[in-house]
């Protein structure tokens, strides 16, 4: 059940990393017998997974274009040296893009290379910035570098949280950037501007969004640096923090994770379409982002009863959620057993500061 139209299902809208891998991997904790069902976005998330060594992962989109972009980062991955891959995705200068990816094009289905194709200016731009969050991100940033660049700038230099806790308290923290938060983060102004459904569609607290951010982020500036949040990074720089790289972007993790690479398959269709199949698989873990955002309680409720079906037992589940309220209805309470103390613990962890969690097992029996 999903109820949202448009174009946004076939462009591309997730490109870099916009969860944190740590809370990922610490609420899964994958072993080596795990088989995964992983919903894709930019793809960051299966790909920095595999550190945790799972027999499998089975990626799922209903958006080609998200299933296309991870396709592309493992073949660079498989088939270029770090520094090649890393700076042909674009967190790298390189006037080279379209010549790699030529090379590239060998490897890829031919789907993908007619998507690529089509789409080569987001390559030649550096494909890991052109999601439509990302670029929405680097639109926040100029407009954040307009407002107060020099306490930007000042922000990202901190070295200690001592220091950026009193320069957040008094020079970062004021009435007047809380003001523009909650202007320019209400739903109207986000549809308007952004056109995430994940933004608007089913969101409960809509006055309140902006207010509810803006203190999740300073929460989240009194618990790490600046400089070492990825995603405090992306919003006021609209470019991920060197200090604080997702496993895949990485150079200590590139070759483990290219050693893994087998261990991906892909579907493109949606999780309910998926979770009909007659012949349907069983997975030990899913790890489903915040796909939540895309559904209605209904929408939410059927989602769980497609993993019930869709689960071995004991199966591990992470589910994030950005500005729905859903709840486990009590028909499924006992079913769910989640770990409440984990979804706190990791909540207050996050560094992408948006998400409450969903997290523990699913009791079949
Ligand atoms: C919020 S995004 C995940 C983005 C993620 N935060 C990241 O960092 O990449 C969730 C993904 O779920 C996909 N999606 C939404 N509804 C779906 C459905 N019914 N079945 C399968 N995928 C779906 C969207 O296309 C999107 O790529």
């Amino acid at each position: 059940m999903n109820f949202v139209g448009g174009d946004f299902f076939s462009t591309l809208n997730y490109s870099s990393c916009n969860e944190d891998w740590r809370t990922e991997r610490k609420a899964l904790s994958l072993s080596p017998t795990d088989r995964v069902l992983c919903i894709c976005g930019s793809g960051d998330r299966p790909l920095n997974l595999l550190l945790d060594d799972p027999a499998s992962i089975l990626v799922i989109d209903k958006n080609p274009a998200q299933i296309h972009l991870l396709k592309l980062k493992v073949e660079a991955i498989k088939n270029l040296s770090y520094e090649e891959y890393v700076s042909f995705l674009g967190l790298k200068k390189n006037a080279n893009r379209l010549f790699t990816f030529e090379f590239l094009s060998q490897f890829l289905d031919s789907d993908s290379k007619v998507f690529w194709k089509k789409n080569i200016d987001l390559i030649k731009k550096g494909v890991i910035y052109q999601g439509r969050w990302e670029k929405y991100f680097r639109k926040v940033s100029r407009m954040a570098s307009l407002l107060r660049g020099e306490k930007i700038r000042r922000l990202f230099n901190q070295n200690s949280f001592d220091a950026q806790k009193r320069f957040v308290r008094y020079s970062w923290d004021s009435a007047f950037w809380r003001t523009t938060f909650k202007i320019l983060l209400h739903p109207t102004v986000s549809r308007f501007f952004f056109g995430d459904p994940a933004f608007f569609e089913f969101v409960k607290i809509p006055f309140e969004t902006g207010k509810f951010l803006y203190d999740r982020m300073l929460s989240s500036l009194q618990t790490y640096l600046a400089k070492e949040n990825f995603m405090i990074s992306l919003v006021f720089t609209g470019r991920l923090s060197k200090f604080d790289l997702p496993p895949y972007l990485d150079s200590s993790y590139f070759h483990a994770i290219k050693n893994r690479l087998d261990r991906l398959s892909f579907t493109c269709e949606s999780l309910f379409d998926f979770f009909n199949n007659p012949k349907l698989e069983k997975f030990s873990a899913f790890s489903l982002s915040d796909v939540t955002s895309f559904f209605d309680q209904a929408g939410f409720e059927r989602l769980l009863s497609g993993l019930i079906n869709a689960s071995a037992d004991n199966a591990k589940f992470c589910i994030r959620q950005f500005l729905t309220s859903h709840f486990v209805p009590a028909k499924f309470e006992k079913i769910f057993v989640r770990d409440r103390v984990l979804e706190l613990e990791l909540e207050k962890q996050d560094r992408a500061f948006a998400y409450r969690f969903f997290v523990g097992k699913i009791h079949k029996a």
